[in-house]
């Protein structure tokens, strides 16, 4: 088992009524903004942000220092910062825990990200159906408000910052940072060409940072111990600190962990969420929410060669790689939003890729040709092999339409669409054949197990 660490992120967590300012101020709160705006200048913040090697919490990995370095507001011009918790990726449930628990270390997160950023105005964007969240971060920010940490002078210093809610309206699209900001602004939640990226003109046409809950959640702890001592908590190089991890599927003890990032699948399955259910083999695992890549446990590594990044690991099981931004990216999945949904040996692959597939076509916002009807096209196709109307060709067929999706739209849910959708065929494939012949197997579709699994977890 890798080293516990003292939980950080999580650290109030347990604290009875950790969402009230008292208890958090007790545990700590705010002490670190403080500090931070009354004695320490931003380009020193920015920099301990960047020293931390932090990689953004959702999606793409990319470093927040790197991002916040992309600021260069012109005369005239507002920085905004605006914290992404639309939180809809089937399978995720990280980021709620902290506005639920310990809405006061995102509030004050949020109030040092302004201080270093140089922006007077934080949004925070929380996906509408998480009305429990919205009421927590509502009353934080009242009291924070009321105690002086927020307002003209927070902390008694020259320097305004403001931090509200902005309810979206329950669709994924909404979580793409573009399409946020359409939503932020009033309009149709569609996603934006990009260029020009949000740093360069993002809501109302201003420079705009846009972080995951938990990348700003993790400033405090950053600034506090220092940049590098917080880089140096992960196991990997280039790819710093903790994270909250999320298990939900077929484990005897599903839930959130805070672990340095780089441990192990494996690690992760075993030893934090208890192994699997019934002591049942594990048959795979969608590493980081709906859209990566499936993890197949029976698959090595394949890297003969000393200059690929997963050499050390050639000949293992893809789930002894440890879990970062780029050790994934070499494995040919992607660690997302670091929330593995496990399945066990009773999961019928290609009724549990039909339920992803179906939740993408609902969800697609319909701008882009490719990703409307490829979503759709996908769906039908699954639901021919899962209902016995199937044809060998049609597993051919699934991966020419995903191929046919991927870098073809504005946005990249296509990509998050094609992706799983191609991992799934590469990796289970005969499963795939074996219901274009002859169906699924008696029972499958309606095994509760793969139901609640992908559906139930969002
Ligand atoms: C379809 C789609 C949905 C997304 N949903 C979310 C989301 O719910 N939360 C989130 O933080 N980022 C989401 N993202 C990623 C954001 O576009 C953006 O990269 C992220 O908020 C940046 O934060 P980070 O750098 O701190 O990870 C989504 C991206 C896509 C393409």
């Amino acid at each position: 088992m890798s080293e516990p660490v003292k939980p950080l992120l999580t650290a109030r967590y347990g604290i009875a009524e950790s969402w009230k300012l008292v208890n958090a101020e007790r545990a700590g709160a705010y002490q670190v903004a403080r500090q931070a705006l009354t004695t320490r200048e931003p380009a020193e913040l920015k920099e301990e942000v960047k020293k931390a090697n932090i990689r953004g919490r959702r999606g793409a990995g990319f470093p927040a220092g790197v991002k916040w370095g992309f600021l260069n507001p012109q005369e005239g011009e507002h920085v905004y910062l605006v914290v992404n918790a639309d939180e809809s990726e089937p399978g995720t449930f990280k980021d709620r825990s902290i506005m639920d628990l310990d809405p006061h270390r995102l509030i004050e997160g949020a109030i040092i990200s302004c201080y270093a950023i140089g922006a007077p105005v934080a949004y925070i964007y929380v996906r509408g159906e998480l009305a429990f969240s919205i009421d927590r971060l509502e009353q934080a920010i009242a009291e924070a408000r009321e105690a002086g940490y927020l307002g003209e002078r927070p902390f008694g210093v020259d320097h305004p910052i403001d931090v509200h809610v902005h309810s979206g309206a329950g669709a994924y699209i909404c979580g793409e940072e573009t399409a946020l900001l359409n939503s932020l602004e009033g309009r149709r939640g569609e996603p934006r060409l990009k260029p020009p990226f949000p740093a360069i003109k993002g809501v109302f046409g201003m420079p705009t940072i846009v972080n995951n809950v938990e990348t700003i959640a993790s400033v405090p702890d950053i600034v506090e111990m220092g940049g590098d001592a917080w880089a140096s908590l992960s196991h990997l190089p280039g790819d710093g600190g903790v994270r909250i991890y999320g298990v939900s599927g077929h484990v005897k003890n599903p839930g959130l962990f805070e672990a340095p990032v780089g441990i192990t699948m494996r690690e992760l399955i075993d030893d934090y969420a208890g192994g699997m259910l019934g002591d049942r083999p594990l048959k795979a695992v969608i590493p980081g929410g709906s859209s990566t890549p499936v993890l197949d446990p029976r698959r090595k590594v394949d890297a003969p060669n000393h200059d690929h990044p997963l050499h050390k690991w050639h000949g293992q099981s893809e789930i002894d790689v440890p879990m970062g931004v780029d050790t994934y990216r070499a494995l040919g999945t992607m660690l997302g939003t670091c929330c593995a949904s496990v399945m066990g040996d009773t999961v019928q692959m290609v009724e549990a890729c039909r339920n992803l597939m179906r939740f993408y076509k609902h969800e697609s916002c319909g701008q882009c040709t490719p990703c409307r009807e490829g979503t759709g096209w996908l769906v039908d196709v699954l639901d021919n092999l899962v209902g016995g109307r199937g044809k060998p060709e049609d597993v051919d067929l699934l991966v020419n339409i995903a191929n046919n999706m991927m870098g073809n739209t504005i946005c990249a849910f296509a990509d998050g669409t094609a992706m799983p959708m191609l991992g799934m065929v590469q990796k289970f494939r005969e499963e795939f054949l074996e219901a274009a012949v002859s169906g699924l197997p008696q029972g499958a579709r309606h095994d509760d197990s793969v139901r609640s699994m992908v559906e139930g977890v969002a």
